[in-house]
């Protein structure tokens, strides 16, 4: 009888104990995403050569030294998150990262040089591509069911959030590249549908492993980055380059409006900050910018420069550059771009003042909705 009622109340408290655990777990999120989003991944793979390793990438974050983003500061996934109040996910690659880590803080994949494609960015040599991402995903998956048991580890995939923000490197370092076959096989559209029939089965595949709320971010006037600009005698935007990224921002608007009519119990939002940036380009005077076309991190008159490197000089007003280095926005533009999407991602009240950021509203903010 002692034993029986020991016994009872031992399954009595683990219930309590799991009842707790669950309505205590914090929402985290997962990134996959290339150099836009990589917090440190990169800086792992020793083979890689896409790292922001050097000085004087980092210097407005933190303690100013590099932390693997490739930016001065924050990336857009940074701000995004910190503004719903959403832990930062440590890279996968972090050595400190423990399974109580993940749950407490989610994890980012994302991986300079990393595209949609398995063929993207292969002379950066190492780098995580999306299908490599979504496979470092289950073994993440595997970590935490062996922690807390297939149903809580269920329950905590469905109630997290899924990052998805790659793209560039498919254009800029593969399709629009000679010496990858892509640019060979395919017709400007035909490549564009390659990319998003192939981010379709990616966005497919998560969802099978449970992602349930999905944000998907378009890509910006990536004919307009320094490295393209410098292309072209007059250092004006590659117009193609720019056309292609409207066009894979279409075609993914419209697939993934099939997506949410296909799974009809998870969200799959779009959050494209093309036309925002592409006003500021235009315009940087008009947006509190003073240079939208040249990077803030330069070495001399050398163009382009590729990375930015400890012997590089920076630009006087890192705050009112578009652009940090060949391929990256700045800590400032990284914000511009943020707010955009939280806008376009329906973060905001419809009188333009932002939420509260506090849990129950986030979830909310984050629910599948006919607006998408
Ligand atoms: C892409 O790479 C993954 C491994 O990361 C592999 O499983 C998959 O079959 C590849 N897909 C294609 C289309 O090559
Ligand atoms: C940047 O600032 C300088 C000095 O105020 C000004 O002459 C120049 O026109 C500005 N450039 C842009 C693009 O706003
Ligand atoms: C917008 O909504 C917030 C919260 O309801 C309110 O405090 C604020 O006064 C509103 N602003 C305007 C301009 O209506």
């Amino acid at each position: 009888m002692r034993k029986l009622v020991l016994l009872l109340l031992v399954v009595v408290v683990t219930v309590l104990i799991g009842t707790i655990r669950r309505s205590d777990a914090k929402v985290v999120q997962f990134i996959f995403g290339d150099s836009l989003s990589d917090v440190g991944n990169n800086n792992q793979l020793s083979k890689s050569l896409a790292k922001a390793s050097l000085p004087w990438y980092g210097i407005d974050f933190g303690n100013g030294l590099p932390n693997g983003r490739f930016s001065n500061g924050r990336t857009v996934a940074d701000i995004i998150g910190d503004k719903l109040g959403l832990p930062r996910p440590p890279a996968f690659l972090d050595p400190s990262l423990t399974e109580d880590n993940i749950l407490e803080n989610g994890v980012n994949y994302a991986s300079g040089g990393g595209g949609i494609l398995n063929e993207t960015g292969t002379y950066f040599i190492q780098r995580f591509s999306l299908y490599k991402q979504i496979e470092l995903f289950q073994g993440t998956q595997d970590l935490i069911r062996n922690k807390i048991g297939i149903q809580e580890a269920n329950n905590f995939f469905w109630g997290s959030r899924y990052v998805v923000a790659l793209g560039s490197n498919d254009f800029i370092n593969n399709y629009l590249m000679p010496v990858y076959s892509d640019s060979r096989t395919y017709s400007d559209e035909g490549f564009v549908e390659y990319l998003t029939k192939t981010l379709q089965q990616q966005l497919e595949l998560l969802y099978r492993l449970g992602a349930r709320q999905v944000m998907v971010f378009g890509l910006g006037p990536m004919g307009c980055i320094p490295l393209q600009r410098v292309l072209s005698s007059s250092g004006s935007c590659q117009d193609r380059t720019n056309k292609l990224a409207i066009g894979f921002n279409q075609q993914t608007t419209k697939m993934l409006q099939a997506m949410s009519s296909k799974f009809p119990d998870a969200s799959f939002r779009f959050g494209d900050a093309y036309d925002v940036v592409n006003n500021v380009i235009s315009n940087p005077a008009k947006y509190g910018f003073n240079n939208s076309d040249a990077p803030c991190c330069s070495f001399g008159k050398i163009r382009p420069a590729l990375t930015c490197i400890p012997a590089s000089s920076l630009c006087t007003d890192r705050s009112k550059y578009v652009f940090w280095d060949e391929y990256h926005p700045t800590d400032s533009a990284n914000e511009m771009i943020a707010n955009e999407l939280i806008k376009k991602f329906g973060f905001l009240r419809p009188n333009g003042t932002e939420g509260p950021s506090r849990a129950p509203a986030m979830a909310s903010a984050f629910a599948p909705s006919p607006l998408g």
